[in-house]
């Protein structure tokens, strides 16, 4: 019976194959790298954030990164900054999620690929553009955004920031602060944190500048400034 002491391991390993829900042609492409557990997975060991944390898969509005609908046949991405897709997405998985880069060739990138390219149409090839607001200081973002409107900004709030903000949200290695700890932080502080992950380190007015932290940034076309003035009008009051 020595072949059967071999073989029940090695069938508990097809099984456990099958449970997973590996996706193959029958199936087509789905959604289980861009949210859920092995989306999650891809980041540091503990990440929370999963594509969909960041990115919609449809035109909802509310999350600091662009919509993954019409994506995949962009002829650059990240403002030029990552030359394909796989880089662009590596860009996330290493710098927001604390994760290691995926190859060309890795089944997990491949999956994903195809559900990004299942939900984009092939004549959408136009870059989107990349605009973070970057102040010379935190003064200068205390001056922008001062005097938003706090009734209005609970809403918002709960749109934009609540996500990961409410719940604590693990995002690469860093717990997303809750709202008590941001009422700590001065307006100027909120709205470079907001604008740009971050202050900037040598604090000039670069947008090449922006400091990756484990918060995305969201850009004046994402969250207007009106909409982020009163979300710190809310935070502070
Ligand atoms: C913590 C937030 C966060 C997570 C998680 C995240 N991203 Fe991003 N991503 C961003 C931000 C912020 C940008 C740059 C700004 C933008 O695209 O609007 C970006 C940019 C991108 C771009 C380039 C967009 C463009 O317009 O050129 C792609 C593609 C992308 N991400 C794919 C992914 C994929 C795939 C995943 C999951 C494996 C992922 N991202 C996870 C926040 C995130
Ligand atoms: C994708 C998840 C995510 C979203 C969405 C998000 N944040 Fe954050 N935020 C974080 C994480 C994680 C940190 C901790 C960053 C670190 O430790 O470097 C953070 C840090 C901050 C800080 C700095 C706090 C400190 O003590 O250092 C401020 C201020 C802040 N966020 C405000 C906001 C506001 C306002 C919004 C909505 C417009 C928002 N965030 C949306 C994840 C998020």
């Amino acid at each position: 019976m020595e072949w059967f002491s071999k073989a029940v391991p090695i069938l508990g390993l097809v099984l456990v194959g099958v449970g997973c829900g590996d996706s193959d042609e029958e199936t087509g492409p789905n959604t289980r790298y861009y949210e859920g557990a092995d989306s999650k997975a891809l980041g540091v060991a503990g990440n929370q954030a999963d594509c969909a944390t960041c990115h919609a898969n449809d035109d909802a509005k509310g999350r600091p990164g662009a919509t993954l609908k019409n994506i995949a046949y962009h002829s650059s991405f990240k403002g030029g900054g990552a030359a394909t897709l796989l880089d662009a997405s590596n860009a996330c998985i290493v710098g927001w999620m604390g994760g290691t880069a995926l190859t060309d060739s890795d089944p997990r990138w491949m999956e994903l690929e195809a559900y990004i390219e299942s939900i984009s149409d092939p004549a959408v090839t136009t870059p989107n553009a990349i605009a973070p607001e970057v102040l010379a200081d935190e003064a200068a973002y205390e001056s922008a955004y001062a005097g938003g409107d706090s009734a209005a900004g609970q809403a918002k709030y709960t749109q934009y920031c609540s996500g990961c903000h409410a719940s604590g949200r693990v995002v690469g290695p860093a717990n997303s602060p809750t709202l008590t700890q941001l009422a700590a932080h001065s307006v100027g502080r909120i709205a470079q944190q907001v604008r740009t992950a971050g202050p900037p380190p040598s604090g000039s007015a670069d947008a090449s500048d922006t400091t990756p932290g484990p918060m995305p940034f969201f850009e004046p076309s994402d969250l207007s400034v009106s909409d982020l003035k009163d979300i710190i009008a809310y935070i502070k009051s």
